[in-house]
């Protein structure tokens, strides 16, 4: 629907900057007009550019995923209020959360409220400038957790059968290597790349033994730091191709919160008590231990970016968000989402709309 939306929407646009003459002969080259060029004048003169819409749209679309995903989350394990209401809570969960942190359920509360609100804001601007918004409603269609203090509602994302990257751990840690330039990084907690984890109780038989319900926990911290800092990346990916001053603002504005989360989550992961799983083998290993201990590419307490390569080999290093290169940055990240289990269960059409919401904002260009 969104696509006839889209489609629809710059076709009878085109028909009327046509018959307006805007795009006669000897005003504008007509060996230069392109389809993308006649849609981006078309949009600019409602104040937004297809590309920006597009980038706006697919960030809105990412937003819900993560809301519906920091959701869950709070419902179990953060505060349910008014700011950020459903579900009740579940007393073993949350504990085990604590672990880490004594302010685990506040600050699983907040990161849940602001991405309440960033796809809220994305969504009535891009409306306020006559472009669609993201809706992922029909969507809704997966059976999320019945552990005591769940809301019984269908979800977007399935937070029971994760594949949780943590090279974000070294890969901010390294001072020499960089993702743009395509090195990789290894993992922090290997295990959990290895097999399909459940970050959430899947029902109240999750509550036991305590071990159990511990490297859930642990596994819903690693994934926190994971999910945020693939935010920290993505805004300024995409801030490259933006073309409207107001629009870079949005990215710019919105961006570093998730920074600001990413740098919580990674403090909070590095507190994660050693454990293993008796029902999976998943191993937690001691992070005050050697080889974290001693080894500046794993060292626990290293929680702020270590500078690194940046642009070119030729420059000194920079401490620095990373990646951010912006080519097919939004089908990246919905590979990365993808790779992670975070869809498992999703409908074709679900991915397919994910992959047409992305590919639109990989289109995008600077056009001004
Ligand atoms: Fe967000």
């Amino acid at each position: 629907m969104l696509q006839r939306f889209m489609t629809r929407g710059s076709s009878s646009t085109r028909r009327s900057f046509l018959r307006n003459g805007l795009a006669a002969p000897g005003v504008i080259g007509t060996a230069l007009i392109t389809e993308q060029h006649l849609q981006s004048a078309a949009f600019a003169a409602s104040g937004l550019t297809s590309g920006d819409a597009s980038i706006l749209r697919f960030l809105s679309a990412l937003e819900i995923l993560e809301t519906d995903l920091w959701q869950q989350y709070n419902e179990l394990g953060g505060i349910q209020d008014a700011e950020v209401p459903g579900g009740s809570g579940s007393k073993p969960y949350t504990r085990a959360l604590s672990e880490l942190d004594a302010d685990m359920p506040q600050y699983i509360h907040d990161n849940t409220e602001d991405e309440f609100t960033h796809f809220n804001f994305i969504n009535a601007y891009l409306v306020a400038k006559g472009a669609a918004p993201a809706n992922l409603d029909q969507f809704r269609t997966l059976q999320g957790s019945t552990a005591t203090g769940a809301q019984n509602v269908n979800r977007l994302t399935n937070l029971m059968q994760l594949t949780v990257d943590t090279s974000w751990w070294t890969r901010y840690r390294s001072r020499t290597k960089n993702p743009d330039f395509a090195d990789t990084f290894p993992q922090a907690i290997p295990g959990l790349i290895q097999g399909k984890f459940p970050a959430i109780p899947r029902s109240d038989a999750d509550l036991t033994p305590r071990t159990h319900l511990q490297a859930i926990a642990n596994t819903a911290a690693f994934h926190f730091g994971t999910i945020e800092q693939g935010g920290t990346s993505i805004y300024p990916s995409l801030a490259q191709r933006v073309s409207s001053v107001e629009v870079l603002r949005i990215l710019l504005s919105i961006g570093p919160t998730e920074a600001l989360h990413f740098q919580v989550w990674h403090d909070k992961a590095g507190n994660a008590p050693a454990v293993t799983d008796p029902t999976n083998g998943l191993v937690f290993p001691d992070l005050s231990k050697p080889p974290f201990a001693g080894n500046e590419d794993l060292q626990a307490n290293l929680i702020m970016p270590e500078p690194t390569v940046f642009l070119s080999s030729t420059f000194p290093v920079c401490s620095i968000v990373r990646p951010t290169e912006t080519q097919g940055a939004a089908m990246g990240a919905v590979r990365f989402l993808s790779a992670m289990g975070l869809f498992t269960g999703q409908s074709d059409g679900f991915f397919a709309e994910l992959n047409a919401l992305a590919t639109q904002a990989d289109l995008a260009q600077r056009t001004i």
